[in-house]
């Protein structure tokens, strides 16, 4: 009998992660392997933040605070939502969890019953169905196209919309696709929801500041005031300011909701460490100098990934608007046979033959919920980067 809960196995493993630490244990074992599989930016958290996390700890700021966030740290979100997203938020609208992972999931805890369902859109983010599946409710997949860039269709979001439906989850720009929602997309969304008011909405604004060509961000509470007191706009500083280690995210919302969820926290982790909310507040009111070199530099990225893939016999990759990812498509290779003899039936299959062929650890598309895709994140070097793209350029050219 299996020791797991059977909550526990309602989900799996994260199989970003998985992924990863193969590739990993490859590199161990002495195969030379680049591994475009992790989410996380490649530089190092800026100096400014570490200071102020040193500072911190010199002056005994090392104990417990509020569960939910300390008051510092609560206000510089506020400020930040008034300065960035012209969203006014008080002190209590706010939750502050170790990563923006558990603020989603303290979210979905504090407010699924059983068979409550959760539209996401897919390709999605690992984590948000099983994350929901724990809560005990049911996540609703509603898949997207590559023709509109991986963003969901209003006409889909209807049909998908039920009585028991109690959260959408947006996110822009997109985990896996790097498709970012304009404002126009997101009022049509708005118009929907406008019809449905049992439905509330989680956007998880966590890529916000990876933004290309002069796109402009927007997040839906903001595009429709009317949506306000049914959004939890969520975010966080693991990827804008290179932060993943240090564990903050953060989100704010209807205060009934803000008091639940910290109801959920006050009984599990607790406040996140004290020295990281301190490097948050240094974050979120120090310079903002490096956020837009930052940006510039990840669109340079892109432009030599996509338009290195696009030069890759059987490989479409589409251009998107953000973060740091690529989610082309291997449709053209489906059926056809790999260097090492065997056919590609799947894009799981184009995955593990990839890595076993030239050494490049990427993540097949059926993990996000579309195939046959897969995805690469570009948080590394430009050199690395052509030397994994040129490898799969020859691993392509290889299929016969
Ligand atoms: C879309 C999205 N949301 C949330 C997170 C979680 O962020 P954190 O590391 O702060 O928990 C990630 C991290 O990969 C992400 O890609």
């Amino acid at each position: 009998m299996s020791i797991e809960s059977k909550a526990l196995r309602r989900i799996a493993p994260s199989a970003t992660i998985a992924i990863s630490a193969k590739a990993r244990a490859l590199k161990a074992a002495g195969r030379d392997v680049i591994a475009l599989s992790a989410g996380e930016p490649d530089f190092d958290t800026p100096d400014n933040i570490k200071e102020a996390a040193i500072a911190a700890i010199r002056a005994g700021k090392t104990k417990y605070t509020d569960p939910d966030g300390m008051p510092e740290l609560k206000a510089a979100i506020c400020a930040k939502f008034a300065r960035e997203n012209g969203l006014t938020y008080t002190p209590a609208q706010v939750h502050v969890a170790p990563g923006g992972k558990p603020v989603i999931f303290n979210a979905l805890m504090a407010t699924l019953n059983p068979g409550d369902e959760v539209i996401i859109p897919a390709p999605y983010w690992v984590s948000y169905p099983d994350m929901v599946l724990l809560a005990g409710g049911e996540p609703v997949a509603v898949e997207t196209t590559v023709e509109t860039n991986f963003k969901l269709d209003p006409k889909a979001l209807e049909a998908a919309i039920t009585p028991r439906t109690r959260w959408l989850i947006l996110n822009s720009p997109s985990n896996p696709t790097g498709g970012a929602y304009t404002r126009a997309d997101l009022q049509a969304i708005a118009d929907v929801l406008l019809r449905h008011p049992q439905v509330w909405v989680l956007t998880d604004d966590m890529y916000e500041h990876l933004v290309f060509d002069d796109f402009e961000f927007t997040t839906i509470a903001q595009v429709e005031p009317k949506l306000y007191d049914r959004t939890l706009t969520m975010n966080g500083v693991s990827k804008a300011y290179a932060m993943t280690g240090w564990r903050i995210g953060y989100a704010a919302g209807p205060v009934e909701l803000i008091k639940a969820m910290g109801k959920m926290i006050s009984q599990t982790t607790s406040n996140p460490s004290s020295i990281s909310q301190w490097a948050a507040v240094e974050a979120l009111n120090g310079t903002q100098d490096f956020i837009k070199p930052n940006a510039k530099l990840f669109q340079t990225r892109r432009d030599l990934v996509v338009s290195m893939l696009n030069q890759a016999a059987g490989i479409h990759c589409p251009t998107p608007e953000g973060a740091f990812y690529v989610y082309p498509s291997v449709a053209g290779l489906i059926g056809k046979t790999a260097p090492s003899g065997k056919v590609i039936e799947t894009d799981e299959d184009f995955a593990t033959e990839l890595l076993e062929s030239e050494g490049v650890a990427v993540v097949h598309g059926a993990a996000f919920g579309l195939s046959p895709y897969f995805r690469i994140s570009y948080a590394t070097s430009e050199a690395v980067l052509e030397d994994a793209c040129g490898r799969i350029q020859r691993f392509c050219g290889n299929v016969k």
